[in-house]
């Protein structure tokens, strides 16, 4: 699937689940082309969200959507089958979750999905350096995971900023994602800091008028891609 970057990535996690559908399909129809899933476990972070059961009717309801997978659950590696059968296109996973990180990464790949490795915001973005060649994006939480809604730390920018740099040294193509506290407030900074994806729960589904918010933040992203410092 090729995209025109920047990206914007509503999470579904701060959707009205009573109509999923119709809120999913307000997006689509506003040529939103990725969807953010986020799954929960309440032991990696202090809170359950929902499984690969939700995974699989948002590929129904969207099936021709990119769906980005971000697990913050321990031991990922036993449900990557799952989240690939249930139509994930790319599956993050937390670098803090995952002692054997590379088999990880091999183990996604293997089901057909694309790589994506994420760090706290208290974990330093030179410690990917290692994996980044294998990775197909990294994500930088800009919140610490486990609810939507909370206010964007500061500190993330430079973090995107190091990944870019670290992405230039290398010569590597791998997307540089954010996710947590992202609205019409700093979208344009986070892409001139260098972002290609951005997740954005509550400022896209709690607004009055879904599609309306997605067309002012998409401006705001693709007004200030021309501009990336
Ligand atoms: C946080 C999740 C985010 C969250 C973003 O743990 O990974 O994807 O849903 O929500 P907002 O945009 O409301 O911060
Ligand atoms: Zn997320």
């Amino acid at each position: 699937m090729n995209f025109d970057l920047p990206v914007l990535a509503p999470s579904i996690l701060a959707a009205d689940f009573s109509k999923l559908g119709e809120e999913i399909g307000q997006c689509t129809q506003a040529g939103i082309q990725w969807i953010h899933c986020d799954i929960m476990d309440g032991h990696f972070v202090p809170n359950i969200s929902y499984g690969s059961g939700i995974v699989q009717t948002v590929r129904k309801i969207a099936p021709d959507a990119f769906l980005d997978v971000h697990l913050m659950i321990e031991n990922p590696d036993q449900y990557i089958e799952d989240f690939a059968d249930a139509g994930a296109d790319l599956i993050s996973v937390h670098y803090e979750a995952c002692p054997h990180l590379h088999r990880t990464i091999q183990n996604i790949r293997l089901h057909g999905c694309m790589t994506g490795v994420v760090i706290n915001p208290a974990t330093p973005a030179e410690l990917l350096k290692p994996i980044l060649p294998d990775a197909d994006l990294a994500l930088v939480m800009s919140v610490n995971p486990g609810f939507g809604g909370q206010s964007f730390i500061e500190g993330s920018i430079s973090k995107i900023r190091e990944l870019r740099q670290i992405r230039n040294d290398l010569n590597l193509n791998f997307l540089i994602e954010v996710d947590g506290g992202v609205g019409l407030n700093n979208i344009s900074q986070l892409v001139s800091a260098g972002t290609d994806i951005l997740v954005a729960g509550s400022s896209v589904f709690k607004a009055d008028d879904i599609p309306q918010r997605i067309n002012q933040l998409r401006k705001k992203a693709l007004a200030a891609s021309g501009n990336v410092v």
